[in-house]
C-alpha cells in the first residue's frame, strides 16, 4: 500500500533537502512506494509548483504521486505520516522561547487540520523548534490524534552525539551505539554516554572504557552536543538543513521499521512519568521501536550526574510548556 507523507514547509531548507530522501526510499525503505504531500505558504507558491517539477523530473521509482498546495486540508487528507517541518525559525541570536508565540498559532491549525484529514493512524514528528513543545501544542488541538504518534526530532542530536563520540575514537559511526539524548531539544539537553558501547576488532566495549578523559566526557562532549545547532547556524547563518532531514528519515524509519535488536534511539515522546520526569512533557527518552510502536527503555541506571541534568532540561521544558498555554490564552 502507498504511503502519503506530508511534509509542511517543503520549499525549505530541511524541506529542499528532505523530500528527494523520501522519495529515494531513504524513509520508509526501498520497497515502499510512497504519494509526497507537500504544503507551503501562498509566498512561496511558485518554488512549491518548481519543487514538484524537480520530483517529476528526478523520476524516482518508489514516488507515485505528488500532492504540491498551499491549502492545509487539501496537503493533510489521508497521509499517513506527518513531518512537521514548518514553523518560524530561529534565527541568529535569538532563543527558542522567542519564536513560541508565533509557532502556537501555526502549530494550532496544522494540528486542526491533521486531525480531520490525515489518516487515523498517522505517525506525527515535528522538526520546527522548540519542537518538543510544538508538538505538545499539536497533541493539545488535535485531541483524537493518540499521544503514542506524536513524536518530535531530537535523533539529530543523537547522531551528533554519536558523531562526536566516532570522531573522538577514530571509529566507524555506525559503530558506536546505544547514547541517549535526554529531555530538550535545546541547549539543556543532556547527551549521556553512560550506557553507549563500540564494536571493535575484540568485541562491544563501552565508551567510558574506550575514553579514559572523563573530563571531555562530561564537559566538552556535553556541551558540543547542546550546542552544535547553534554553531551551525553561526557558520551558516542558517538552521541545519541536511542533517536534520537525515535525522528526520533515520526516526520516522525506525518508528515504522523497528529498531535494530539491541539498540536504542533517542525520540521525543510523551513522558509516562518515566525516570523520574513529570508525565505530559514531551521529553526525550532512549527508545526502541517494534512493530510501529516504541517503549521507553526501562531500567537504566542514572547517576546523580545525570540525574541533575535531566531534571535541568525537565524543569526548562516545564517552563516552556506554561509559557506555550501562556500563548494558547
Ligand atoms: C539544530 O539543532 O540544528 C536546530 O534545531 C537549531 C535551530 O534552532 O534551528
Amino acid at each position: 500500500m502507498k504511503q502519503g507523507i506530508y511534509v509542511g514547509s517543503a520549499t525549505g531548507q530541511i524541506g529542499y533537502a528532505l523530500v528527494p530522501m523520501i522519495a529515494r526510499g531513504i524513509m520508509l525503505g526501498p520497497d515502499q512506494p510512497v504519494i509526497l504531500h507537500m504544503l507551503d505558504i501562498e509566498p512561496a507558491a511558485e518554488s512549491l509548483n518548481a519543487l514538484k517539477m524537480e520530483l517529476i523530473d528526478a523520476a524516482f521509482p518508489l514516488l507515485k504521486g505528488v500532492v504540491a498546495t498551499t491549502d492545509v486540508v487539501e496537503a493533510c487528507k489521508g497521509v499517513n505520516i506527518a513531518v512537521m517541518v514548518g514553523g518560524f525559525r530561529r534565527k541568529e541570536g535569538m532563543e527558542r522561547k522567542d519564536v513560541m508565540a508565533k509557532n502556537v498559532s501555526i502549530y494550532k491549525a496544522q494540528a486542526s487540520a491533521l486531525e480531520k484529514h490525515a489518516a487515523a493512524d498517522c505517525k506525527v514528528l515535528v522538526v520546527a523548534n522548540p519542537a518538543n513543545t510544538n508538538a505538545l501544542i499539536l497533541k493539545e488541538f488535535a485531541p483524537s490524534i493518540p499521544e503514542k504518534n506524536i513524536t518530535c526530532l531530537i535523533r539529530l542530536d543523537h547522531n551528533r552525539a554519536l558523531g562526536q563520540i566516532a570522531d573522538k575514537l577514530d571509529v566507524q559511526v555506525s559503530d558506536v551505539k546505544n547514547v541517549i539524548i535526554w529531555g530538550n531539544h535545546s541547549s539543556t539537553q543532556y547527551p549521556d554516554v553512560n550506557h553507549a558501547t563500540v564494536t571493535t576488532s575484540s568485541g562491544e566495549k563501552s565508551v567510558r572504557e574506550l575514553i579514559a578523559d572523563d573530563h571531555w566526557l562530561s564537559s566538552e562532549f556535553i556541551t558540543t552536543v547542546q550546542q552544535r545547532g547553534a554553531a551551525i547556524i553561526k557558520a551558516r547563518k542558517l538552521s541545519s538543513a541536511l542533517s536534520a532531514a537525515s535525522a528526520a528519515c533515520d526516526h520516522i524509519h525506525d518508528w515504522v521499521l523497528g529498531t535494530p535488536k539491541g539498540t536504542w534511539v533517542s525520540m521525543g515522546v510523551y513522558s509516562d512519568g518515566s525516570y523520574g520526569i513529570q508525565p505530559g512533557l514531551i521529553y526525550s527518552f532512549p527508545v526502541t521501536c517494534e512493530k510501529g510502536n516504541w517503549s521507553i527503555v526501562k531500567g537504566l541506571k542514572i547517576n546523580e550526574f545525570s540525574r541533575a541534568k535531566m531534571d535541568t532540561t525537565a524543569e526548562e521544558l516545564a517552563e516552556e510548556k506554561s509559557l506555550a498555554y501562556s500563548c494558547l490564552n
